[in-house]
């Protein structure tokens, strides 16, 4: 377990930063090159901890991968392809690993066994097992097949019209991969938009969409096409210095290639409601997805109300957006976000005490919290319990905090952002 001491920065944060590869589409690109025909290539990869872990089990269901940093060729042979492993399928800390990979063994005539870490154990995974065993995999595991390990013998699915409680694209992403072997048509409803990128990238691999407001459908029967890639920049990264160049003061960063996904761009709204000096730079298009470059300046914010369809674009951005929020003038309330007590960690309970112990004025709340700004921070003992965003998020509290932040299992930030520590201090120099 390592450890990480974070200082005050005295003289601002300047200069620009390329952003690494977007997780969710990183992972999207090597399952479906894995069940596409041909040779997919993909540039952009995030070689992060999360996205290795799929790149390890695609290769346990015999697919030969290929990957050099953010290079990546999967030599995909159609869903036929995928073979029986023969060792314990490992996804590590990534739940998008987990359920989307749920997806396509349900389909297959073959028997495996999926485990992860500590936090994965934790994570509840019935919102994708029942409907595929709904669909007619057989799915097993504990607590009723809600927990890891999951023991998987897919084979013939039907599909099934699926109404689903939350608004969460790894459930929508496994249930339309099902779908795509089973015969009929396939349709998840879900509460509220999530990110769209199976959707997206599904179109790309040439596979036939029906998108109709919340619903999204797919026929069974289609196959998938090797293609190239190109993985924008993720906005959930970029998010740690957007909230970063607002509040170091003297600071002014520019995030170059920056995906500006609808469904992800909660950030930019936030930001903008806020008052941030943010603006945004050479909208373009990659690999079916919007980019931007993107220039923040040290900002003086106000407080505001977060909630409703805006939660899931944001969803993964709220610890960084808690401390974004103790440095507003008035009271921010984040509401509608129960969804939080079930990522790598309960990040209401994670969020609140790691800010509290900095001196930030939080109270957790059934669906979110309450944080009254401006509130002086001091460093602290922190911990990320493991979880990535957690422990980028008080580094970033750390930036403006007086005295240092100690910052326990930093090692979790490898999941989605190897080079976080570098581009802060490139931003120092
Ligand atoms: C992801 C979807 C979100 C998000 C996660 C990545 C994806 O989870 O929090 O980090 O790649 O589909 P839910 O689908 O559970 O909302």
């Amino acid at each position: 377990m390592a450890k990480v001491s974070v200082n005050q920065v005295m003289n601002g944060l300047n200069g620009t930063i390329r952003i690494p590869g977007d997780k969710s589409i990183s992972h999207r690109a090597v399952m479906f090159g894995a069940i596409a025909n041909g040779n997919t290539t993909v540039e952009g990869f995030l070689p992060g901890e999360d996205c290795l872990s799929t790149i390890s089990c695609f290769r346990k269901l015999g697919v030969a991968i290929e990957q050099e940093n953010e290079k990546v060729t999967i030599e995909g042979n159609g869903w036929e392809g995928l073979e029986e492993p023969s060792e314990i399928l490992d996804v590590g800390n990534s739940g998008t690993t987990t359920r989307l990979m749920l997806g396509i063994l349900a389909t297959r005539p073959f028997h495996s066994v999926v485990i992860g870490d500590d936090s994965i154990a934790k994570r509840p995974m019935a919102r994708v097992t029942s409907p595929l065993r709904e669909m007619g995999s057989t799915i097993d595991g504990r607590d009723d097949g809600n927990f890891t390990p999951l023991s998987i013998r897919g084979g013939t699915t039907k599909a099934i019209q699926f109404q689903s409680k939350v608004a969460s694209a790894q459930v929508k992403s496994a249930i339309l991969l099902a779908g795509l072997q089973s015969d009929g048509v396939t349709s998840v409803n879900e509460p509220a938009l999530s990110r769209d990128h199976t959707e997206r990238m599904l179109e790309a691999f040439g596979v036939e969409v029906q998108r109709d407001g919340l619903t999204v459908s797919v026929e069974g029967g289609q196959s998938l096409q090797a293609q190239h890639i190109i993985v924008p920049g993720d906005i959930s990264s970029a998010a740690f210095f957007l909230v970063a160049g607002a509040i170091v003061p003297n600071s002014q960063i520019t995030l170059h290639g920056v995906g500006m996904n609808p469904t992800r761009s909660g950030i930019i709204d936030v930001l903008q409601q806020m008052g941030a000096e943010l603006t945004i730079e050479n909208e373009r298009n990659a690999g079916g997805e919007p980019v931007a470059d993107l220039t923040i300046s040290t900002s003086k914010l106000k407080g505001i109300d977060i909630g409703g369809p805006l939660i899931p674009r944001l969803i993964d951005e709220i610890p960084v957006i808690a401390v974004l929020a103790t440095q507003a003038q008035g009271k921010t309330v984040i509401r509608d976000a129960e969804e939080l007590k079930v990522k790598e960690t309960n990040r209401i309970d994670t969020v609140v005490s790691e800010l509290t112990k900095a001196g930030a004025k939080i109270t957790a709340t059934e669906d979110g919290m309450v944080i009254e700004g401006q509130a002086a921070l001091h460093g602290a003992h922190v911990n990320s319990y493991g979880d990535h965003r957690i422990g980028m998020a008080m580094a970033v509290a750390g930036l403006i905090a007086q005295g240092t932040m100690i910052i326990e299992r930093s090692e979790a930030i490898a999941v989605s952002y190897p080079t976080f520590f570098e581009h802060i201090q490139q931003l120092q120099r």
